[in-house]
């Protein structure tokens, strides 16, 4: 089969660039190596940038993000069980972020794609990527494991598939630089069939690590605690959960998180990581295939969407006026903000985690840097503008 544009992966990054170029005119096949069902039930981001939601909008697929997504005006900061909210609306002129989960924001592409008559092909194997260098490059695949392979005949090929996926390492080792920072806490996370705690997320430094209160709807809540990253979910009863929880979250003034039963639970590693450059010939890569943050600064989605804008407007200039500069620059124009929302997702981890490696000084810091945010305007903006999106440079 023949496209403009190859692209490998059904996540954030693949489907909005699908959905994007399709507006421009430009043709494009998503191959995508999970099922249906399972793309559009793993949990994972729940923020969303305030750009990304004017977005959703601007494509005509807002509107079950409009009537059931949770706009916050502000986040609490939470340490030496005391709270302090950041009013990040009347800090960045109005601006406002969504809750809203990413599997959610994927159904709703998935559905407009379908719609619009776009291809996506789910559950293939043995994905290859090939002749990225020529003009001519392609990618191989299997529908299912003992079918015959086919190819996509294409003009560019994207890698939008995640940190695991082959699009990065078809960019030869020698051509790549890799920048990587693994924390030494993991994240446990859980989904709760509980009432709503507190109107807006809460992170917390307290109790011997960080915990961050999120919601996913007015019934199902999403919480998460700093933990061993190597440790076995099996260790973590939901006694001990709720304990840890309480702990960390609880300030001794009668408020009270609600508990529920817990739906579902797992433990994530944390890691920081860029790949430099982006591109190599005609394969470009987008979202985490690229890149990596911690989930503290809520980046990650939003990043991989910052990545596509750019490469939907890179390959719009060259289909349609035949001009290469901006898919010449396409990695060094993404990387510029790339590293902003990896010093800030840094940020957000170094300072509201406990790390045992670290002297009782730099710990200190860190909770001078969280008072810096209470006592200095500037500070606060500072936090807000990121958390809230950058602006486009
Ligand atoms: P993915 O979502 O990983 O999509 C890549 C797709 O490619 C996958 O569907 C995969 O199956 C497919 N694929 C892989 N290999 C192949 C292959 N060989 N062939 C075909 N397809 C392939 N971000 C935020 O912005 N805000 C948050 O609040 C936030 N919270 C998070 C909380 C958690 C617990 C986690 C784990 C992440 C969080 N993130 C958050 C990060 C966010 O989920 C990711 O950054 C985002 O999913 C990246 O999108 P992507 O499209 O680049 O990659
Ligand atoms: C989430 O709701 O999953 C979530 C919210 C904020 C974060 C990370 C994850 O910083």
């Amino acid at each position: 089969m023949r496209t403009q544009v190859g692209i490998i992966g059904a996540g954030p990054a693949g489907l909005f660039l699908a959905h994007l170029l399709h507006r421009a005119g430009i043709e494009s096949i998503i191959i995508e190596a999970r099922s249906r069902e399972d793309v559009e039930g793993t949990v994972r981001a729940g923020v969303l940038e305030h750009w990304v939601v004017e977005l959703m909008k601007e494509m005509g697929l807002g509107g079950r993000m409009m009537r059931e997504g949770h706009f916050h005006d502000g986040i609490t900061l939470q340490w030496n069980r005391e709270r302090y909210h950041l009013d990040i609306q009347g800090l960045t002129g109005g601006k406002r972020v969504v809750v809203y989960p990413q599997h959610e924001v994927l159904k709703d592409l998935i559905a407009g794609r379908l719609n619009d008559g776009g291809a996506i092909i789910f559950g293939v194997g043995g994905t290859a990527i090939h002749g990225i260098e020529t003009e001519t490059p392609s990618i191989t695949f299997r529908r299912d494991k003992d079918g015959a392979a086919e190819t996509i005949h294409c003009d560019f090929v994207i890698g939008a598939d995640g940190f695991h996926g082959p699009g990065r390492q078809a960019i030869p080792a020698a051509s790549r630089t890799e920048y990587e920072k693994i924390y030494p806490f993991g994240w446990l996370g859980i989904l709760t069939r509980a009432p709503l705690s507190w109107h807006e997320l809460i992170y917390t430094n307290q109790a011997g690590g960080f915990a961050l209160l999120s919601t996913r709807s007015p019934e199902v809540q999403r919480m998460y605690v700093q933990c061993d990253p190597h440790d076995d979910i099996a260790n973590w009863s939901d006694s001990r959960i709720w304990d840890t929880l309480h702990a960390r979250l609880d300030i001794g003034d009668g408020w009270r998180l609600q508990e529920g039963e817990i739906l579902q639970k797992g433990i994530i590693p944390l890691r920081s990581f860029v790949c430099e450059p982006m591109q190599s010939g005609r394969l470009f890569l987008a979202g985490d295939s690229a890149h990596i943050v911690p989930p503290t600064g809520a980046k990650g989605l939003n990043l991989a969407v910052a990545d596509v804008l750019v490469l939907s407007r890179a390959l719009e200039a060259k289909v349609r006026h035949n001009r290469d500069d901006l898919l010449e620059k396409y990695s060094t124009t993404c990387l510029r903000r790339v590293w902003k929302a990896e010093r800030f997702s840094w940020y957000m981890t170094t300072m509201l985690h406990q790390n045992e490696s670290e002297t009782g000084f730099e710990q200190r810091i860190h909770f001078a840097d969280l008072d810096l945010v209470r006592t200095s305007e500037a500070a606060g903006r500072l936090l807000a503008e990121n958390y809230v999106g950058l602006p486009f440079d």
